[in-house]
């Protein structure tokens, strides 16, 4: 038998589906084997921790360009503050310009990325048109791996109508890739805009106006009805309302492959933050926003009963001085999006499993496995099974924190969840079977993430 490089002792393991006693044994960077008393070169003690599969996020945002600013955490920042907070997967998006090939627009972000991240990462594929001349590039980028492509139904210059939609939801199906989709309606936005900017020019508290729950459910109604017509796979990013995940709730029981993910900012803060005075609302603006305290619950539901499957971040972060400031006098030039990468798995513990919404194994589910499955990455991310690589996160449930912006690496000068308390937070985070984060201290700058050509979705 092959000798063991390392053991975790002790601990209680947290899969999906089981919540065993059990040491791992750890050798060329993956889990050989589950059991009792295993002997090793090296031993980490994991008495009293539970011991968990590297978080899988799906949804960040890099290094993003938007209008003429940047997100402000590029690929290493960004990719530190997930591994300190045990994330160990990262999915970003690649944003093709007009005049490039997806392939040159994936290999130049992939490039970008494995320079930088830390993390092992994937990335989705923006489609922006549905030309005939896009659509036949599909099947190579699926065979680089990329099985999942991003849909938007608002934003100029991304968003596709209901023609474009169909061709491209066609192309999707046919390949049994993934849809994804950022869904609100975008001629309500614009209306909605327009008045607002004759009122309410410089308030951030207008952004939630312009953008109304309707609007989300309006799109995800429609997206959902385009894909059962087309039979595409179809999953609906950071669902902000109740009725949208209603929406998702009747398709899944019409029988539709429909998924849905929400993100922690939809299930803990709500719309009253942006009625804080000297602009301070402008840290809570992202898309959709931040809704009532009601959707806030119904979400949890939506989590906790298999409606949603997914809890991501949608981690985008702007500065407060010097880049959310660059819609002082213009509420909806306000860039939008919020930080998160560092603190999802906490937060979900503390407010889902202690909150009494998630079962240990569905926080795991909902933070790893199920986003796995879905982006074509289960079993080698998103369980502790043997084989599968050993990303894995010892996580001291008896921990009590208060969140701190200092306490995070996220590069922005504030979080949104600043003076929350948590119980529960990960206190080493493993990579490929070597320490890389321990008790918030990043350890070693100079390990790289590997790019992950993913398969289609398991769905
Ligand atoms: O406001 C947000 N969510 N910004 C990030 C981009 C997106 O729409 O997901
Ligand atoms: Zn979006
Ligand atoms: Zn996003």
């Amino acid at each position: 038998m092959k000798a063991i490089d390392l053991v975790i002792k002790g601990g209680t393991l947290i899969n999906a589906s089981e919540v065993i006693e059990a040491d791992i044994g750890i050798s060329d960077e993956k889990i050989a084997l589950i059991g009792k008393n295993l002997e090793g070169k090296e031993i980490i003690d994991a008495g009293g921790l539970y011991v968990l599969p590297g978080a899988v996020d799906p949804h960040v945002h890099l290094e993003m360009p938007a209008g003429i600013t940047t997100s402000s955490d590029d690929w290493q920042s960004g990719s530190i503050a997930a591994a300190c907070g045990g994330t160990t997967t990262l999915i970003d998006f690649v944003e093709p310009e007009n005049n490039q090939s997806l392939r040159e627009a994936y290999m130049l972000r992939r490039q970008q990325a494995e320079n930088k991240s830390v993390l092992d990462f994937g990335l989705h594929m923006t489609i922006t048109n549905s030309e005939q001349n896009t659509l036949s590039q599909l099947p190579d980028l699926i065979e680089q791996g990329i099985t999942s492509f991003k849909l938007y139904t608002t934003y100029t210059g991304f968003k596709l109508d209901d023609t474009q939609l169909l061709k491209v939801l066609n192309a999707i199906h046919k390949l049994e890739a993934l849809a994804i989709v950022h869904s609100e309606n975008d001629a309500i936005i614009q209306w909605r805009t327009q008045d607002l900017l004759k009122t309410d020019l410089n308030n951030p508290a207008s952004h939630p106006l312009s953008r109304p729950e309707t609007a989300e459910r309006e799109a995800i109604h429609r997206i959902l009805s385009l894909a059962e017509i087309t039979r595409a796979f179809v999953y609906i990013v950071h669902i902000s309302t109740r009725q949208g995940a209603e929406m998702v709730c009747h398709a899944r029981l019409r029988g539709q492959k429909a998924f849905g993910e929400t993100c922690p900012q939809y299930l803990l803060l709500d719309h009253s933050l942006y009625q804080q005075p000297d602009f301070e609302g402008a840290k809570f603006v992202c898309s959709p926003p931040l809704r009532k305290k009601s959707d806030t619950r119904a979400l949890w539901q939506a989590l906790s009963n298999g409606t949603i499957q997914v809890a991501a971040t949608d981690h985008c972060p702007f500065f407060f001085k010097g880049q959310k400031d660059l819609g002082k006098d213009n509420f909806s030039k306000i860039p939008g999006g919020l930080p998160g990468v560092g603190l999802r798995l906490s937060l979900m513990y503390s407010y889902g499993v202690c909150g009494g919404h998630l079962s240990l194994n569905r926080w795991v589910e909902t933070c790893s496995t199920a986003a796995a499955r879905l982006f074509g990455l289960y079993p080698r991310k998103g369980c502790l099974l043997p084989g599968a690589d050993a990303d894995i996160v010892l996580f001291d449930p008896h921990k009590i924190l208060t969140v701190r912006k200092d306490i995070l690496h996220e590069n922005v000068d504030y979080t949104p969840y600043e003076g929350m308390q948590l119980k529960g937070y990960p206190v080493m985070t493993i990579k490929g079977g070597k320490p890389i984060a321990k008790d918030g201290t990043f350890l070693d700058t100079k390990i790289t993430g590997k790019y992950l050509a993913r398969k289609l979705p398991d769905c």
